[in-house]
């Protein structure tokens, strides 16, 4: 392929969420970075940012910030307050001076919450048993529910006061409103679980009271589960409905994804299971002997292949008139034009940009043709337990071991994590 082929492809052209110009149409995908020690915005996490920025990405997206403290799934997770609005906003500069957009995911773990990491009991759709933090959550009460509505709202004006140029709404991957949508975990006689339009109520009613509080040209993507990936959870047709709806109440573009972190946690990533990296990683002593001994039982494996979500993102795609990302095994030039012409608005890149961060630009000069991420999926092991990065070297080898008791972000330079 010709080099001016590449640089005048679709895909490098600028594109519109909202009022938002990207100076191209990739996004980097939300991927938890473990960067936040405490639940802060540290300087590691504006270097990993920074980088991806300054590697030629239209957008990057900081990933999994909650909505509130006791939201989150991991004590080195963070969440949106005012304290750390002056850090928050030499994020965005930097992103901003490197030429792209920055965007932050936020979202409510829900039964995924971690008591241990925050002291708080998790709460959920319904009472129901969480195989991921071995625990029962209190199902929510109708003033929890307004309550985390305004969480949502409150997170969103905040974002835009730190210099964010977009938000992402996660309601995917089994997440508090996927825990909502979902008929596997929302088991509510109320008004907000039996039919699909009673599940959608709270996720909707999020998206909603953020766009009320952002107004009208502010970009609020919502990212979303086609499948859980399990028997009686969403499936593709309820999928369509629920991107409708999202749409109707004021999201600016979707993220199509799949998958439920508890049950089937490599549906969303497909490729490699890293048991032994899992296990290693993990502080919580029966998860790890369970990983260790029944792992390869319990976590279901799902083949790679590249751009496997664009059938069901397709489906979505047609089913609305707002831009919609395509995201899973986007891993070359030849994956951004066949997703292009196949008429998706943007791209996002998870794992191509955890292995090389500026791989926009190389692909833009036509430097390299592919990633050379192998999926190997240790990546999303070393994140539990600290900041993510890509363990294989060229040769695919492992770079770093991993201690049982997780990695001191204190101790890498974040040169060396990018
Ligand atoms: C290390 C890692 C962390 C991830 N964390 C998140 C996350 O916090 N939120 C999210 O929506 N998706 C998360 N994902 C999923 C990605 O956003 C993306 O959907 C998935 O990796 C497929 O895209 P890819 O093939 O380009 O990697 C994560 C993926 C990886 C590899």
């Amino acid at each position: 392929m010709a080099k001016a082929a590449v640089e005048t492809r679709k895909a490098f052209t600028p594109g519109k969420i909202a009022g938002l110009t990207l100076r191209n149409r990739t996004i980097r995908a939300g991927c938890f970075e473990g960067m936040c020690e405490k639940g802060n915005c540290t300087d590691l996490l504006i270097e990993h940012h920074r980088a991806v920025a300054a590697g030629g990405i239209g957008m990057t997206t900081v990933s999994y910030v909650s909505v509130s403290e006791s939201a989150r799934a991991y004590g080195h997770e963070m969440w949106m307050r005012r304290e750390i609005l002056p850090d928050l906003q030499r994020l965005t500069s930097a992103v901003h001076k490197e030429g792209a957009a920055a965007s932050v995911q936020l979202g409510h773990c829900g039964y995924f919450a971690s008591k241990h990491d925050t002291g708080f009991q998790p709460v959920g759709a319904s009472r129901r048993f969480n195989l991921f933090r071995i625990s029962f959550p209190k199902p929510m009460t109708e003033d929890d529910i307004k309550k985390v509505t305004q969480d949502f709202a409150n997170a969103a004006l905040l974002a835009r006061e730190a210099g964010f140029d977009a938000v992402e709404v996660h309601s995917g991957h089994g997440y508090l409103l996927s825990q909502f949508l979902s008929p596997y975990t929302n088991k509510r006689k109320d008004i907000y679980g039996g039919s699909l339009e009673n599940r959608m109520r709270f996720p909707a009613g999020v998206v909603r009271a953020v766009r009320q509080a952002m107004g009208p040209d502010f970009p609020v993507m919502v990212k979303m589960n086609v499948t859980d990936g399990i028997k009686g959870g969403i499936e593709i047709d309820d999928a369509v409905a629920i991107a409708r709806r999202f749409e109707a109440e004021g999201a600016s573009g979707l993220v199509p994804s799949c998958g439920f972190t508890s049950k089937t946690p490599f549906m969303m990533m497909r490729g490699n299971r890293p048991i032994l990296e899992f296990a290693a990683a993990d502080k919580d002593f029966i998860r790890r002997f369970g990983l260790l001994f029944f792992g390869n039982i319990i976590v279901q494996e799902f083949t790679y292949k590249n751009l496997f979500l664009m059938q069901e993102a397709l489906k979505i795609a047609k089913a609305v008139k707002i831009p919609v990302a395509l995201v899973g095994g986007i891993c070359s030039v030849n994956d951004l034009e066949t997703a292009m012409n196949a008429g998706f608005e943007f791209v996002e890149l998870g794992r191509a940009t955890i292995r090389d961060p500026d791989i926009v630009n190389k692909w833009q000069k036509a430097e390299v043709m592919a990633a050379d991420c192998d999926h190997c999926n240790r990546c999303v092991a070393v994140m539990n337990g600290g900041p993510v990065y890509c363990v294989c070297n060229k040769k695919g080898h492992l770079k770093r071991r991993i201690g049982s008791k997780g990695i001191d972000a204190s101790k890498y330079r974040a040169s060396a994590l990018i």
